[in-house]
């Protein structure tokens, strides 16, 4: 079965599917791409911060796929908020790419304390007029911070990567994010592994003849979120993105739905977090 694209709000075709890459070491990026690209994968979601763009970059390359043919993700890190700033830290990041764009460039942290995403969102502004990328976004950023950047630039963000999986839902920022036309776009998808031991989801996934991976990534996928698990075993990623020949029931997402709960969230807090 074709995997699933959705659309951003400026009418670019994204993969809902992808690979992460945090905690992927820069040595080891190259082969987790290339597998990830034979396997099917077309997004891959790096950062400046995870120190692997080049790895990254030269997975891309080895893979000898067309550049419209693959969708590429980073990300401005907390330590370059601000317009100037952050218009050398995209060149930067396309230097160890390898690339003249990326697909989408996202804000990582609104780090709030800066009070400076403002800024940072108009120079995401500007490298999308220049075609430094196809689309601009932000990631963990909360509804006042949304409403925010919307207000005092105009401009929407095409997406949210945020925390969520059963155990945290973000019901009321997915809520806002549909208001708006943004996408959501799951981090840490898995709970970074915590969730796949979890009983209830061993019990959908036995239904199914399915990993415990696979039912969660195919709740995210059910659920209309963009989904980007992370491996770096190239057996997990090609089974992680076998999941198109099947869905749950609604037995099975009113069960998972039940996991949501307040104290769910793994990693910080935006409104506190600014490494
Ligand atoms: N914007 C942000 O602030 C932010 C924050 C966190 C993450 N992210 C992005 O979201 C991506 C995903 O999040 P994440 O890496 O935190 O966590 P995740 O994808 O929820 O979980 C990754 C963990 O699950 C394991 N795993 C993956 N597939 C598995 C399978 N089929 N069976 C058993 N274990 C499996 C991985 O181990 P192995 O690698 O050993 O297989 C790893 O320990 C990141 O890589 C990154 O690209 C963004």
């Amino acid at each position: 079965m074709e995997q699933p694209f959705l659309t951003l709000n400026n009418g670019i075709s994204i993969p809902q599917l992808g690979l992460g890459t945090w905690q992927t070491p820069d040595h080891e990026a190259a082969a987790c791409v290339a597998t990830a690209l034979e396997a099917g994968y077309r997004l891959i979601d790096t950062a400046a911060v995870y120190g692997n763009e080049t790895g990254v970059g030269a997975g891309l390359k080895v893979s000898g796929l067309p550049r419209d043919r693959f969708f590429v993700t980073t990300k401005v890190w907390n330590d370059c908020h601000g317009y100037d700033a952050t218009l050398r830290a995209c060149e930067e990041s396309l230097a160890r790419l390898g690339l003249d764009y990326v697909d989408l460039y996202l804000i990582h942290w609104p780090a709030p304390r800066q009070d400076r995403y403002v800024d940072t969102w108009r120079a995401l502004v500007r490298l999308l007029a220049e075609k430094r990328t196809r689309a601009i976004g932000v990631s963990n950023f909360e509804v006042a911070h949304l409403a925010r950047v919307i207000n005092e630039t105009g401009v929407v963000p095409a997406i949210n990567q945020i925390e969520l999986h059963p155990d945290f839902q973000q019901r009321e920022l997915q809520a806002f994010h549909r208001e708006h036309g943004i996408l959501t776009q799951s981090w840490s998808p898995l709970g970074q592994g915590t969730l796949l031991t979890h009983e209830r989801v061993l019990k959908i996934s036995r239904k199914h003849g399915r990993t415990p991976a696979q039912t969660v990534i195919r709740w995210h996928l059910d659920n209309n979120l963009l989904v980007i698990p992370k491996s770096v075993k190239a057996e997990r990623i090609a089974a992680n993105f076998a999941v198109f020949d099947f869905r749950l029931d609604a037995e099975d997402m009113t069960w998972l739905a039940t996991l949501d709960h307040a104290g769910g969230r793994i990693g910080p807090h935006p409104e506190t977090a600014d490494f």
